[in-house]
């Protein structure tokens, strides 16, 4: 089972990632991008680049190989697999940053993952991107989205696909981390009991 962990820059994702590695030691928890060669040199390079199309193919490069050697290997063993951010990351990030390029960017990059492995529960974190921003304090202004507008489209993109999909649980972030993953433990323990 492919369980996906996803949100705005500073919605609290990581840290419930982290609480939930703790919580579950027999999980495979994981990311994108990747802690491989491949997923720092990826990291670096968005950082530098202003270009939506070059950003969406290296992190599709990066998840091409991530499903490979890490995702799937996994699955096929019967592991439980966490992830932090997956393919809505770039149908919500990527998909806001070509809005004004492409007709129908979202449905484009989903149906160019269409080969892969999607999640079979998606936890987004959602939290208004004033909030978020706020949360990262000194941070934001090191991060590549940091602007409000354009998160505003993307916590947009996410909620729309929570609408439409129903592996999507929504969950709200505009509270104490404490709180906050009461519920997605109660989220996780209720889809293993459903599927033991
Ligand atoms: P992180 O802070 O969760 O490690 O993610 C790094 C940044 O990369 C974050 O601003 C979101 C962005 N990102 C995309 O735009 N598209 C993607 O597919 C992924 C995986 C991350």
């Amino acid at each position: 089972m492919l369980i996906t962990i996803e949100g705005i820059d500073g919605s609290g994702k990581t840290s419930v990632w982290r609480m939930l590695r703790q919580e579950f030691p027999g999980f495979v928890f994981t990311r994108e991008p990747t802690d491989s060669d491949f997923g720092r040199y990826v990291k670096a390079e968005i950082g530098k680049s202003r270009n939506p199309f070059f950003d969406l193919f290296l992190f599709m490069a990066d998840h091409a190989l991530h499903v490979r050697n890490v995702i799937e290997p996994a699955i096929r063993e019967g592991k439980i697999v966490v992830c932090d951010r997956y393919i809505d990351s770039r149908i919500a990030y990527q998909g806001s940053a070509l809005e004004n390029t492409l007709d129908d960017p979202y449905e484009w990059i989903k149906k160019l993952h269409s080969w892969s492995r999607f999640p079979d529960i998606t936890l987004l974190l959602d939290l208004s991107p004033e909030k978020a921003i706020e949360r990262c304090g000194e941070r934001a202004s090191r991060m590549k989205f940091e602007n409000v507008e354009f998160l505003k489209k993307v916590r947009d993109a996410y909620l729309r696909m929570a609408g439409e999909e129903e592996r999507f649980v929504v969950i709200s972030a505009d509270r104490s981390l404490d709180d906050v993953f009461r519920d997605v433990k109660k989220t996780v323990t209720g889809v293993l009991s459903r599927n033991s």
